[in-house]
C-alpha cells in the first residue's frame, strides 16, 4: 500500500471510542492465506450496544475480517493470525481459549439465509440443545419463541413452528437465522451482508430489526449499501486491499472523511 493510505484508528471528537464501552477490540490484526497476506495491520474498537459497518469493494477482506472474530477462519486448512483480538479483555487467539464458547457469544449471520431442512421450531431449539441451555421442555419453548419475537418473526410463524423452514419467505428465512443466533444468547452479532439477497420491504425489515437488537448486542454488520450504513449503523469502517483505511463515527464517513479514498469510495468514484 502507499503511504497516503496510512492505516488509522482516529480519535473521534464528535462520538469518541470510548474504552469502557469496548466490545471488542482489535491490535495490529494480520491474516494470511497460506502465503497471501489479507488482512495487513487492522486496528478497531468494536463498540458495545452499537452498529459498525464495514464496507469496501468485493475482495477487500470485510468477510475476513468479519470471521477473525469469532475464529471461523480457524476452519479454513493453511491460514495464520498475527495480532490481538481482544474479547471481554481476553485474547480470543491465546492458547486455551475456549472457541466454542467464543462462537456462542459472538453469533454469526451470513449472506444468504441458511436455516437446517428442519422445522422453524427445530431450528431455533438447535443451539440451546446442543448447549444444554435449558431445563425443561417449557424452557425450550420460551427461548424459542423469544428468540423468535425478538427477531420480529413471532407473529409471523406462531401458528406454523412445526413447518420446514425452508417454506419461509427470504426474507423471513433470514430472520430466523438472526432468531437462530440469538437462542444461544451471544453479547455480539456478525452479519456478513445480511440483505444482499433480500429484496427493499425484507431489507428494510431487518434494518429495523438491527435497530431494536442493538439495545441487547453490539452488531457488526458487512454492507455493500451505501445507503444501509449511513442509516443504520453508528461507526463505519472502509476496507480497501486488506487494509482498514479509514474508521470513523458514521456521520463523519459520510459528510467529512478524513481519507480522499474514503469519500472517493462513498460516492462512487473509487471501487
Ligand atoms: N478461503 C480462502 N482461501 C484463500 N483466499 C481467500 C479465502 N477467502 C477469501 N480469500 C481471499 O481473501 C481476500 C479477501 O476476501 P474476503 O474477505 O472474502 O473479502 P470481502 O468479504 O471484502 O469480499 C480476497 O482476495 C479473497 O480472494
Ligand atoms: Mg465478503
Amino acid at each position: 500500500m502507499t503511504s497516503a493510505r496510512k492505516i488509522t484508528l482516529r480519535a473521534v471528537s464528535d462520538s469518541p471510542l470510548s474504552e469502557d464501552m469496548e466490545k471488542i477490540r482489535v491490535e495490529s490484526l494480520n491474516f494470511y492465506y497460506g502465503q497471501k497476506l489479507a488482512l495487513s495491520n487492522i486496528s478497531m474498537s468494536i463498540q458495545d450496544r452499537l452498529i459498525t459497518a464495514l464496507i469496501g469493494p468485493s475482495g477487500c477482506g470485510k468477510s475476513t475480517f468479519l470471521r477473525c472474530l469469532n475464529r471461523m477462519n480457524d476452519t479454513i486448512r493453511g491460514t495464520k493470525v498475527e495480532g490481538r483480538v481482544e474479547f471481554g479483555g481476553q485474547d480470543i487467539y491465546s492458547p486455551g481459549a475456549d472457541v466454542v464458547e467464543l462462537r456462542r457469544r459472538v453469533g454469526m449471520v451470513f449472506q444468504r439465509p441458511n436455516p437446517f431442512p428442519q422445522s422453524i421450531f427445530d431450528n431455533i431449539a438447535f443451539g440451546p440443545r446442543v448447549l444444554g441451555l435449558h431445563a425443561n421442555k417449557r424452557d425450550l419453548s420460551e427461548i424459542v419463541e423469544g428468540s423468535l419475537r425478538s427477531a420480529v418473526l413471532w407473529d409471523e410463524v406462531r401458528d406454523r413452528l412445526k413447518e420446514n423452514a425452508l417454506g419461509l419467505s427470504l426474507g423471513q428465512q433470514q430472520r430466523l437465522c438472526i432468531a437462530r443466533t440469538i437462542a444461544v444468547k451471544p453479547e455480539v452479532i456478525l452479519m456478513d451482508e445480511p440483505c444482499s439477497a433480500l429484496d427493499p420491504i425484507a431489507t428494510l425489515q431487518i434494518e429495523e430489526l438491527m435497530r431494536s437488537l442493538k439495545k441487547d448486542y453490539s452488531i457488526v454488520i458487512v454492507t455493500h449499501n451505501m445507503q444501509q450504513a449511513s442509516r443504520a449503523s453508528e461507526y463505519t469502517g472502509l476496507f480497501w486491499l486488506g487494509e482498514l483505511v479509514e474508521f470513523n463515527a458514521t456521520e463523519t464517513i459520510f459528510t467529512r472523511p478524513s481519507q480522499k479514498l474514503t469519500e472517493d469510495y462513498i460516492t462512487g468514484r473509487a471501487g
